[in-house]
């Protein structure tokens, strides 16, 4: 295959190297283009532009394959834990089961929080605060805390304070829910793995401690796994474009939490049980939806169905859906929405309008169906997602400054006024 690609511009032929990646995907390299011809190219959306080399996670959309380094996640959740995940994306290797007892012990020592620091920040937020909203404040007050780890350029502190995001973004989501409940704040158990330790500081309540099924851990760990990373999405790349400023991990991992938080993304998991919701109360008759959803004049989407790089099942979905089911049985709980769901997807994916463009059920359709059979608020449930996220940012904020840290800074088309006068 050819090694450069060849455009014509204004009769002048440039060469344009050609990258091939180890799974055969291809680009054409135009970091030459605008210095030799004077043109850029310009990509809405970047739905045809690649923002870097990358060696963390690979998908097919075509075939709905998923792989965290190299790993597939049908594997990576029936095998791994979400602690042996986090360490084999953050650091390149699967743990030797010393390196995975150490990484835990440390995440341990950091798995606490001013409970006075986070009460008195609650406080000064309306009752009804969104909790993504929460944890971007509370994150962001955390770093205040963190002088001493925020030099972005110091592998050392960059390890500290990944650390301690991943141990204390557990204590401060359910620090939150805690709040708006007006119940006291659970401590870490520390006998406790992180998953297990979560859903204790969830759902503990004071001496009364949460009685922890095996399938309920087993299923939260799943989600986190699957969660974990997904290469260049809205929020990641959000993690990585702050992090070229040389913003701390901090500052970096909060433009994440917010780019997240949108409806398009992973806001997108609380909306699909809102709206299982909705046609559970107007009976359950899916049509009326659906008609919705392929109206163009009508800005309704069927949330939790189409991707931007999924034209065909993503591979999360179909293991969370089997979880439904398993958990539902397991907790002894009959969801009417899970019913809902699965007539809703069996409806669409029948529908012309649907399959002729490529649009399935993404990660966010069935979660929430476990989220909330599983007792979280739905409002929750993306924060939930940004918890099992947090180190794929970290490991692509990192990846970024070993790679190519310089800033980035896009190009424009100008189609404004020419020069005028007052
Ligand atoms: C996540 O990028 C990632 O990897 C994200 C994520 C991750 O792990 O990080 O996978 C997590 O964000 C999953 C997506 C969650 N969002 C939703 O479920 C919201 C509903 N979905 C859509 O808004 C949409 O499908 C997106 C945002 C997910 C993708 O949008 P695109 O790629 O920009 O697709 P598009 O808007 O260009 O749509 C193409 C066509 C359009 O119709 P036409 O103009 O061709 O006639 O499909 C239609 C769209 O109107 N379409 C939908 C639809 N999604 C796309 N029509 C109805 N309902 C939908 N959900």
């Amino acid at each position: 295959m050819s090694k450069n690609a060849v455009i014509n511009l204004d009769g002048k032929d440039i060469e344009l190297p050609i990258i091939e990646g180890t799974e055969g995907e291809k680009a054409i390299d135009i970091r030459k283009l605008r210095a030799e011809s004077g043109y850029i190219t310009i990509d809405s959306g970047f739905g045809n532009t690649g923002s870097c080399e990358s060696t963390i996670t690979f998908i097919d959309g075509a075939k709905g394959i998923l792989r965290y380094r190299g790993f597939t996640i049908e594997e990576l959740t029936e095998k791994c834990s979400f602690e042996k995940v986090i360490y084999l994306l953050m650091y390149d290797k699967l743990p030797t089961d010393d390196e995975l007892s150490s990484f835990n012990e440390d995440l341990k020592k950091y798995s606490t929080i001013d409970n006075d620091l986070f009460k008195s920040l609650f406080s000064s937020m309306p009752k009804d605060a969104h909790p993504m909203s929460i944890l971007s404040a509370a994150l962001s007050v955390l770093s205040t805390h963190e002088s001493e780890n925020l030099n972005p350029l110091d592998p050392a502190q960059v390890d500290i304070a990944a650390k301690k995001l991943m141990a204390k973004i557990p204590l401060i989501a359910a620090a939150s829910y805690k709040y708006s409940k007006g119940e006291e704040f659970n401590v870490s158990d520390s006998g406790l793995n992180y998953t297990a330790n979560f859903l204790h500081l969830m759902f503990s309540n004071g001496s009364d401690k949460y009685d922890l099924k095996p399938a309920v851990e087993t299923v939260m760990n799943k989600l986190f796994v699957l969660h974990a990373d997904h290469e260049q999405n809205c929020s990641t790349s959000a993690v990585r474009f702050v992090g070229s400023s040389q913003a701390n991990l901090f500052a970096s991992v909060v433009a994440g939490v917010n780019a997240l938080s949108g409806p398009s993304h992973g806001g997108a998991n609380q909306k699909v049980l809102e709206q299982l919701q909705s046609i559970c109360d107007d009976g359950g008759d899916a049509s009326k939806f659906i008609a919705k959803a392929k109206d163009k004049a009508d800005p309704f989407r069927l949330m939790g169905f189409g991707h931007r790089v999924y034209k065909n099942f993503d591979p999360r979905a179909k293991l969370i859906k089997q979880s439904c089911d398993e958990v539902l049985n397991v907790l002894g709980l009959n969801d009417p929405l899970l019913n809902v769901a699965k007539e809703l997807s069996q409806t669409a994916l029948n529908d012309k309008y649907f399959s002729d463009r490529k649009l399935y059920p993404n990660v966010d359709f069935y979660s929430g169906i476990i989220y909330k059979a599983i007792g979280f608020p739905v409002e929750m449930f993306t924060v939930l997602f940004a918890i099992g996220r947090l180190p794929g940012w970290i490991t692509q904020w990192k990846e970024m400054h070993a790679v190519d840290n310089r800033i980035g800074r896009p190009r424009q088309i100008y189609s404004g006024e020419n020069e005028r006068s007052l």
